[in-house]
């Protein structure tokens, strides 16, 4: 069930090992394993760069004041106004239930050009809408669906980054989205490399950028041609990766998340010598468990924003996002079919879900003590119990043509938008607001 299907499929490649078994069984098994996870999802020969690709269709005008896809849309865009509820502050937001939502969605592929080709499910055919259809309602209190003027008259003069990997772009591109009733962004980039986009809501002076960081430390993919001819990921798990690292300066916000990659055969690094590995079928060295991997590399990117001299902004670490494999592994005919969102007592997070959470948590809670000592604010965006309940937001086939050879044919990681990962944004304004900005 889920992802445990990589894990097994780590298991099984471990005993191949052990029993020499015939190098090309091993290599197909380690092959899928690698060709899962975040970037190269379709077809291995598309370069990562591909995932960007619908960034590059920004338009160049940098305040028109696009079309509204919804008129039902519970807040209208034109107006603002807060004020701040003291009550909200005593709810845990993150804990709940999916309510109907008739008012949803709030855009469309149609009114939105920031959505990524692979999420964008209805241009390949998904048939039912249902799943657009929900909002959060937690235990204790309302969590509004975010309004763009107010997001965007919150953030006036500000600079918001996102660091990690395909699924923080998701969030992204959600965020662009839920923003396009207003406003689109202009994209300044400072550099052609689609992993490290920058806009600007010129009305707004507000920046928003995204950094590419899929282990969030220093990596390097190794020699593709390593112990297993698949290439492995060395990762340098007490090192700042510099590619986010020295920017981080100028922003007032940071939200950073990490996962899947973390599946990856890699090799790990402490203190520039070679400690451990994960998967990396390397006979003398000690295989470490990706949780090992996991935890050090969230330990590492917290101390390089508590320990910068220069960045006084928000840091929120945004919970891991569980997938929803179901009938078997990705690369066995597992599939998320599941058509609403499930109960709080319909499941529960565990397994490696769970272990990747706690991870998340520990260091969080470590890294937030250090930074309250240096008058930093650290935030955990929960998101992990609201994403846990909707099996019914993958892409699943509807991520690509049917006809189309793709790897993993049934996407049950990323998330279809519009779709469940907006509410990651309401949350967010939610925080936002918290911080009285
Ligand atoms: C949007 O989705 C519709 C189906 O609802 C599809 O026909 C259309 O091609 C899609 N448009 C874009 C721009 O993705
Ligand atoms: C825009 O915001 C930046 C900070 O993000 C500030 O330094 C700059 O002065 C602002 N520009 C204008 C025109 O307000
Ligand atoms: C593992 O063995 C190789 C030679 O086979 C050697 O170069 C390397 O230093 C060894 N690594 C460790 C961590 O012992
Ligand atoms: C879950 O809770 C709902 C009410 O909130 C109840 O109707 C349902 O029977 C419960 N399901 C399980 C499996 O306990
Ligand atoms: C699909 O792609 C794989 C790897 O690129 C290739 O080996 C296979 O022959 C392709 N299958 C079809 C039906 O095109």
């Amino acid at each position: 069930m889920k992802l445990q299907a990589v894990e097994s499929s780590s298991s099984v490649g471990k005993r191949l090992v052990l029993k020499k078994t015939p190098r090309l069984v091993l290599l197909l098994t380690v092959l899928a394993l690698i060709i899962f996870t975040l970037i190269p999802l379709y077809k291995p020969t598309i370069t990562p760069l591909f995932i960007f690709k619908a960034f590059s269709l920004t338009s160049s005008s940098s305040s028109s004041s696009s079309s509204s896809s919804s008129s039902s849309s519970p807040s209208s865009p034109s107006s603002v106004s807060y004020v701040p509820e003291s009550s909200d502050s005593e709810c845990d937001i993150f804990s709940g239930e999916w309510v109907p939502n008739p008012g949803a969605p709030y855009y469309t592929n149609t009114s939105c050009w920031a959505i990524h080709d692979h999420q964008n499910c209805m241009k390949y055919g998904r048939p039912d809408t249902d799943f657009m259809k929900w909002k959060w309602k937690p235990d204790a209190c309302e969590l509004p669906v975010l309004n763009p003027s107010l997001f965007l008259e919150l953030l006036r003069g500000k600079k918001l980054a996102f660091v990690g990997d395909s699924v923080g772009r998701n969030q992204m591109q959600s965020l662009i989205c839920l923003l396009s009733r207003v406003t689109y962004p202009e994209d300044v980039s400072y550099t052609p490399d689609e992993k490290f986009k920058r806009w600007v809501y010129k009305d707004y002076n507000f920046t928003l950028a995204t950094f590419w960081s899929p282990f969030l430390v220093r990596s390097k993919e190794a020699d593709p041609n390593g112990p297993t001819l698949t290439g492995l990921f060395n990762l340098y798990l007490d090192e700042f990766d510099e590619d986010w690292t020295t920017q981080m300066g100028e922003f007032d916000y940071v939200i950073i998340s990490a996962g899947h990659w973390f599946f990856r055969p890699s090799i790990f690094y402490e203190k520039g010598h070679i400690v451990g590995c994960h998967f990396c079928q390397v006979k003398n060295l000690t295989d470490l468990t990706k949780y090992y991997g996991y935890r050090k590399a969230f330990r590492t990117a917290l101390r390089a924003i508590y320990s910068s001299e220069s960045f006084k902004g928000v840091t929120y670490l945004r919970t891991f996002s569980p997938s929803h494999f179901e009938g078997g592994s990705w690369n066995e005919g597992g599939n998320c079919l599941r058509r609403k969102p499930f109960l709080s007592n319909e499941t529960r997070l565990d397994g490696f879900n769970l272990e990747l959470y706690m991870i998340q948590v520990e260091e969080f809670r470590a890294a937030e003590e250090k930074a309250r000592e240096r008058g930093l604010r650290f935030r955990l965006l929960d998101t992990t119990q609201a994403t846990l309940l909707r099996p019914d937001g993958h892409p699943s086939r509807y991520g690509h043509w049917p006809h189309e050879n793709v790897t993993l044919y049934n996407d049950c990681v990323h998330w279809c938008l519009p779709g469940p990962i907006d509410t990651w944004n309401d949350f967010l304004l939610h925080m936002l607001k918290m911080e009285g900005c």
